[in-house]
């Protein structure tokens, strides 16, 4: 349904499980990142309506998102604490194409979004079904339901502003890319990607 290239490997939950406390912190900080790119996305993009109609709301949804990983990290006594590097974030960004006029780059921005939502999305999955704690499990399947939907309106709105065949090609080499990545990604127990 994501159409992501490559399923995580099986053994990231167990890696993760034993470090929790450190995917909550990175966690807490992808919902940041997302709060804050929703922002800029709304700043940049303010003549396109579809655009700020449907990201603003997403923008409020993420702090939510944000607020709730902070409950839950104080909850267990664990700080938030300085921002580390995301090299998966990265890498995705540098894969942008840059140029092209601004609905190229309305394109890419979406894009970049959508395969994020969709990874993380994925990666809640299995969170939410393979964790021995059942709190937690139950805690991962709300961010697992939501980010799904985002992933949706995210692809819906470059389909909205750009012709299909430009939106499904960049959209393949994205999900390729992406693919190659997690392949060659180091399996990290302190990362949600
Ligand atoms: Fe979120
Ligand atoms: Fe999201």
């Amino acid at each position: 349904m994501l159409g992501l290239k490559l399923p995580t490997d099986p053994r990231w939950v167990n890696i993760a499980e034993k470090s929790i406390d450190e995917v909550l912190i990175d966690h807490a900080y992808c919902e940041q990142k997302a709060a804050t790119s929703g922002i800029s996305l709304i700043v940049r993009f303010s003549e396109y309506e579809e655009v700020v109609e449907k990201v603003t709301p997403l923008v409020a949804e993420e702090w939510g998102h944000f607020r709730k990983v902070l409950k839950e990290l104080k909850k267990r006594g664990f700080a938030l604490g300085p921002q580390r590097r995301d090299e998966y974030v990265n890498k995705l960004i540098a894969f942008q194409q840059k140029g092209g006029g601004k609905e190229k780059s309305l394109l890419e921005n979406l894009l970049i979004c959508a395969l994020i939502e969709a990874r993380s999305c994925e990666r809640f999955r299995l969170l939410s079904t393979q964790l021995e704690d059942e709190a937690l499990c139950v805690f991962y399947h709300e961010f697992m339901v939501s980010e799904a939907g985002h992933y949706r309106m995210f692809l819906d709105l470059a389909y909205h502003y750009l012709p299909q065949d430009e939106v499904k090609e960049r959209w393949q080499a994205y999900l390729d890319f992406e693919g190659e990545m997690i392949r060659d990604l180091a399996l990290r127990g302190d990362r949600m990607h």
